[in-house]
């Protein structure tokens, strides 16, 4: 509502509206009229075959073959097989509708399981946790032809963090996913340690994963259960640690009802920041091996974002950390810093580095440098 009013489309949204109900107006006389020829051919069947059979035995009986009692007792016998060939009738249309629904729910079940019966995976994670993406392409199903993401070649070191920059829509939210496992990738592959990741569970990889994505969820639920999801009883304890690692603990005091209180679309409306300090913290309280941080700070203020990477500081010691941001005070202290182009990798190395080349990661953060960091 409030950016139809904003953009005054009030218009156009009314009239979309309205073919759409005319539309499915006409879907519904459509399917009425289906259903009038359905009934209308059982009617035709049962009866014709009624008629037949009076005509055979009217036929039988004028001829002299059969009796008039006799026709008298047929005709008892076909009102009574009426009904049941009625109802032989009426299901063989319920059948024809069943169907058309099955064809429907089969897409769905249809949908590969990621993790097939018969497939063996790795029981763990390997004991080297370095991520290796080798030769990788990468391009959405059934948008165009232009690789979101190519030949990338990139080692992310064990327990080290590593910061992706690069301009808007330069794939990194994709590279992210397919590190995620949420898309396979055309080409390439990508190796945790020696083993490809498509030889160990999703479930198993997710698990010792922490997000924040760009478009993260809150659920309709208390705070509690949005910080904790996969407990059905969170841990105060670790749930405390999440709730001041994500610098949290002022929000959440100042409720009335604490952790218990109900946020998302039936409950408190939250800040956006709130939102991603609420993420923030729902990867802290899974207590992963490894961080994927999408552009998990870019809403708060700056003295927020100082408090929580000084708080992160120490969990995210001895973890496997990549972090997406477009902030300069984010990506600085990364030990490693990729820059993305176009779906490609066109610069590694440190900030000092990085800024001493003075390619696009210079030019990149430039106007923020001049801000005197
Ligand atoms: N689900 C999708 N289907 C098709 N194309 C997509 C999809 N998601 C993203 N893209 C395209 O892939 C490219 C890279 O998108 P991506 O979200 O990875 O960019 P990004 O680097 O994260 O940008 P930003 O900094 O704005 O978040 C874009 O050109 C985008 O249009
Ligand atoms: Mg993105």
């Amino acid at each position: 509502m409030q950016e139809i009013k904003l953009n005054g489309c009030e218009q156009q949204k009314r009239w979309q509206w309205e073919q759409i109900q005319a539309r499915l107006f006409r879907y519904n006389v459509k399917s009425l009229s289906l259903g009038q020829y359905q009934q209308a051919g059982a009617f035709v069947i049962n009866e014709s075959k009624n008629i037949f059979i009076i005509f055979l035995v009217a036929k039988a009986v004028v001829s002299g073959q059969m009796t008039l009692g006799a026709m008298m007792a047929v005709q008892y016998i076909l009102g009574q097989l009426n009904s049941p060939v009625e109802q032989l009738l009426g299901f063989i249309q319920s059948s024809q509708d069943a169907r058309i629904s099955m064809e429907r729910l089969n897409e769905i079940y249809e949908v590969e399981s990621e993790e097939p019966a018969g497939r063996i995976f790795h029981p763990g994670l390997p004991e080297d946790k370095t991520l290796h993406l080798q030769e990788l392409s990468f391009r959405y199903p059934g948008a165009g032809n232009e690789p979101v993401l190519r030949n990338i070649n990139l080692t992310i070191p064990a327990g080290k963090t590593t910061a992706i920059v690069g301009m808007s829509g330069s794939g990194k939210t994709t590279l992210l996913k397919l590190l995620l496992g949420f898309y396979p990738p055309n080409q390439g592959e990508i190796r945790v340690g020696q083993s490809s990741i498509t030889h160990i569970k999703p479930s198993v990889w997710r698990r010792n994963c922490g997000t924040v994505m760009q478009e993260g969820f809150i659920f309709s639920d208390t705070i509690a259960s949005n910080i904790a999801v996969a407990d059905e009883r969170p841990d105060l304890q670790r749930l405390w640690h999440a709730i001041r690692a994500a610098n949290l603990q002022e929000f959440v005091l100042s409720l009335p009802l604490g952790v218990q209180t109900r946020i998302g679309a039936e409950g408190n409306g939250i800040s956006q920041g709130q939102k991603q300090r609420i993420l923030i913290a729902r990867a802290v309280y899974k207590n992963p091996d490894y961080l994927f941080f999408d552009e998990a700070t870019n809403a708060l203020d700056a003295n927020n974002e100082r408090v929580i990477m000084e708080n992160l500081d120490e969990f995210i010691a001895g973890r496997t950390v990549v972090v997406v941001a477009h902030r300069l005070s984010t990506v600085r202290h990364a030990d490693q810093i990729v820059v993305l182009h176009r779906g490609e990798i066109i610069e590694t190395g440190t900030h000092e580095s990085l800024v001493a080349l003075e390619g696009e990661y210079f030019a990149l953060v430039r106007n923020q440098l001049e801000l005197g960091v």
